[in-house]
């Protein structure tokens, strides 16, 4: 059997964490993956915030839902870029939050100008450590193939790797001999 896929080890670190009931945020909505996995992990009880700067994926999610026939009860997509989410989101929701998902680049079939910045990236990071509780998570899919990729890679490492290790732990996954700049997989854990 070979190793979990990038996506399959992201699924199983919050799997593990997050339970019914909880209070999540997708910070890359994209085409709803994420978002619905997030959904069906909180359950009816839990409350999933999900942050595009796009249009066509809010209502690509929207159908998303609708196809899975899933409800969007507690499911807040916002139209926003994720840097802003100290500003959207209540400060009630400070510490309190037990996953954020954040899947870089480009939405798959849509605009590839539209592509998450390396600073709104840092800084979207930078406010998501303010909502995560303790044992919660962060995780980044990273893709640096595109136009920016790199740099942006480049800049979420330079930002993990001065985390303080006594208040987070951090890790990556990701194949090394792969082909054609894969994406990896980097989580934080907070303390
Ligand atoms: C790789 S896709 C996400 C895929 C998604 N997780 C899924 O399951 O389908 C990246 C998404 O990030 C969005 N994005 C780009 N810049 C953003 C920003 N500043 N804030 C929030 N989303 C952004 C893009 O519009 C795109 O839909």
């Amino acid at each position: 059997m070979g190793f979990l896929s990038i996506l399959g080890q992201t699924h199983k670190l919050i799997q593990e964490r997050v339970k019914q009931g909880d209070i999540v945020i997708d910070a890359t909505v994209g085409n709803g993956n994420d978002t619905l996995f997030l959904k069906k992990l909180v359950g009816d009880n839990g409350v999933v915030c999900g942050f595009d700067v796009q249009i066509t994926a809010i209502e690509n999610t929207v159908k998303r839902f609708s196809d899975a026939g899933i409800s969007l009860e507690h499911v807040h997509l916002i139209k926003n870029s994720h840097d802003k989410m100290l500003e959207v989101l209540p400060p009630s929701m400070h510490e309190k939050v037990s996953a954020i998902m954040f899947n870089l680049g480009y939405l798959p079939g849509g605009d590839h100008k539209k592509i998450t910045q390396q600073e709104t990236t840092i800084r979207a990071l930078q406010h998501s450590l303010l909502f995560l509780e303790k044992d919660g998570i962060i995780t980044i899919v990273v893709y640096s193939g595109h136009p920016g990729g790199k740099k942006e890679a480049d800049a979420v490492l330079t930002w993990v790797q001065n985390l303080p290790q006594q208040y987070y732990q951090v890790l990556s996954y990701q194949f090394l001999n792969q082909k054609n700049n894969p994406p990896f997989l980097i989580a934080i854990l907070k303390r």
